[in-house]
């Protein structure tokens, strides 16, 4: 079965992760389109995103294009499933709110195919009570979130907060694929 994936990546340490992710999904025959908030280009670059994917990437509504057509639209009409992963303690809270303030964003809110959420942050932010909130709110609407793990963070200390392993995630996504295939 061939996804088509609208991959929204943010400003987490665990983009080096859901680089692993993007090959394991394009091996699988699978499409992906990588939505870039501007942060998580600080952690992996374009580039990376870009060739991996093997798609350009999106970042930007606002740039010039041929296409007339709304980039944040077409990427919403375009995909199958939209994965936000590694998703932020501030993209989920966005996410939960409605905020359309970045492509990633904006696509996401326009977009009416199911939304998966894979959450990454430091334990204390994953812990506070908003982020937990955000969290239930966007279940509470159907999103499906795969929880992060605990363990050793790479911000150094211990605690929940990490993204599961690329062939966890992976495994999770061909199941909601499957049920959630048109
Ligand atoms: C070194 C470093 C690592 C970070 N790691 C995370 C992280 O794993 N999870 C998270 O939610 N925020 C993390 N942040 C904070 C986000 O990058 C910051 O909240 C940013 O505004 C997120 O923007 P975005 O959601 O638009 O991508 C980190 C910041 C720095 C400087």
């Amino acid at each position: 079965m061939s996804v088509r994936v609208a991959l929204g990546v943010t400003g987490a340490i665990a983009c080096y992760k859901v680089c692993a992710l993007t090959r394991l999904m394009v091996r699988e025959g699978w499409e992906v389109r990588v939505a870039a908030t501007p942060r998580a280009l600080d952690f992996v670059g374009e580039i990376t995103w870009r060739t991996l994917s093997q798609h350009a990437v999106e970042t930007d509504a606002f740039a010039p294009r041929e296409d007339w057509r709304p980039r944040h639209i077409e990427l919403a009409a375009w995909c199958d499933l939209f994965v936000v992963a590694p998703c932020s303690a501030n993209t989920l809270a966005k996410l939960a709110h409605g905020l359309a303030d970045n492509l990633l964003t904006q696509a996401a809110l326009a977009c009416e195919r199911p939304l998966v959420v894979a959450p990454a942050m430091n334990a204390a932010m994953w812990a506070n009570a908003a982020t937990q909130a955000n969290a239930e709110a966007l279940k509470a609407r159907g999103a499906r979130l795969l929880d992060p793990e605990a363990g050793e963070l790479a911000c150094g200390v211990r605690g929940t907060g990490r993204l599961p392993e690329p062939e966890v995630l992976m495994a999770a996504l061909r199941r909601i694929a499957g049920e959630t295939a048109r």
